[in-house]
């Protein structure tokens, strides 16, 4: 996508990755992502705010050259991770008299990660201005969303607000805008489940913040602009909340097919009582679609087959990534099988301490399940409904 004007003078020229499938080498990506960079010509200076995954650096000087940007006064990098700040040794290269403005924390990421040298970067703390003469930038630190070195830029005179990682999403556009729709929120929740979800706390924080400052215009680095931002905030208002939803989430996997018959025996019967409940075979299924129930679930029980005297691994992978994105889940539990022995559930709920959950007694059955563990099934399945019914979920 070429340059866009947001309002006067003030541009989004950043690039659509629509071929990327994976973020982080960790979630799977529907429908690729963006790197969002801006650029703003004040009556005496221009700024860059944020700039772009290396990998993209030619693209994305083309398209500053073809804007006819021949000089830059500063590169404003509100994050150090180099999906947005890879390009910034090319930026200085190609305007020699540009500096880099950031704060404290992420100076030291930018030379360490990047060899910015020391000289081109002027380091600003919190609420400072920076004049680019009809426009005003102000920094506000936001450390926690989703790096201790993020802050946000805010225009003063536009009430536009670069949010960098904060509120993004993993969807390409061409629209500058939002489309609130199923897309975007799928999208941005994907996103959010990953990347800001372990920071639950500080996404509460950062949305009563932006709530004051009542932006016209929210700009983050992955995904569209908000021009109406009270959807985008709505959301995070929900996902960082500390209500869950009356939903179980089933995680599983199964070598002889035993732990996949508990798994659907516990949904069906859960369903039955008015308890959703959602089955994810963990080898054939997305992990993303895991995380993003994650982002809901008061319950989640993970389902495991043991291999080699242990929990499969598969089923340890989704613990541990459980265990990293701390989901406000109430309760947990685990269904697994054995064949011969070892430790099943002792090493799983070991990999949880992050999880402020209350354990539910899991049912382990050798083989495959008969009449009594569907009993203890039954007695699992009750016990969620409790603990639904008691936190008012249901
Ligand atoms: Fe999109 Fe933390 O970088």
């Amino acid at each position: 996508m070429k340059f866009k004007e947001i309002k006067e003078n003030i541009f989004y020229c950043g690039l659509n990755d629509a071929d990327r499938v994976i973020f982080d080498e960790l979630i799977p990506l529907e429908h690729g992502t963006t790197y969002n960079s801006y650029l703003v010509r004040g009556s005496e200076k221009t700024a860059i705010v944020d700039t772009m995954y290396p990998p993209f650096t030619e693209d994305y000087l083309k398209n500053l050259d073809e804007a006819g940007v021949t000089n830059v006064d500063y590169i404003i990098a509100n994050h150090g991770e180099q999906d947005h700040s890879g390009s910034i040794p090319a930026l200085l290269e190609k305007y020699p008299s540009a500096k880099v403005v950031t704060n404290a924390n992420c100076k030291g990421n930018l030379m360490e990660m990047l060899l910015v040298p020391e000289d081109r970067i002027i380091v600003i703390k919190d609420k400072e201005t920076l004049s680019l003469g009809d426009k005003t930038f102000e920094f506000i630190m936001a450390p926690g969303v989703h790096w201790p070195d993020t802050m946000f830029s805010r225009l003063v005179e536009d009430n536009v607000l670069f949010t960098c990682d904060f509120l993004g999403a993993h969807l390409p556009f061409e629209d500058l805008y939002a489309k609130c729709d199923e897309e975007l929120i799928s999208s941005a929740k994907r996103y959010y489940a990953e990347i800001m979800m372990p920071f639950r706390p500080m996404c509460k924080k950062y949305v009563k913040m932006i709530d004051e400052i009542k932006p016209e215009i929210i700009c983050p680095s992955h995904g569209p602009l908000y021009n109406k931002p009270e959807f985008i905030l709505d959301l995070y208002r929900d996902w960082s909340s500390d209500e869950a939803k009356n939903l179980v989430l089933i995680p599983y996997v199964s070598m002889y097919k035993s732990v996949e018959e508990m798994a659907f025996y516990v949904k069906e019967k859960l369903e039955a009582k008015g308890v959703k409940a959602l089955c994810f075979d963990i080898i054939e299924s997305d992990l993303g679609d895991i995380a993003m129930n994650l982002v809901d679930a008061a319950t989640i029980i993970i389902g495991v087959s043991m291999v080699l005297a242990s929990p499969h691994p598969a089923a340890a992978n989704v613990a541990y990534i459980a265990n990293l994105l701390k989901p406000k889940a109430k309760f947990a539990s685990f269904i697994g099988s054995f064949g011969w022995g070892g430790d099943l559930f002792g090493k799983l709920g070991g990999m949880l301490p992050n999880l402020k959950v209350e354990i539910i007694e899991p049912v382990l059955v050798k083989g495959k399940p008969e009449k009594k563990d569907f009993e203890a099934l039954d007695t699992l399945v009750n016990s969620v409904f409790e603990a639904h019914k008691k936190s008012g979920l249901i």
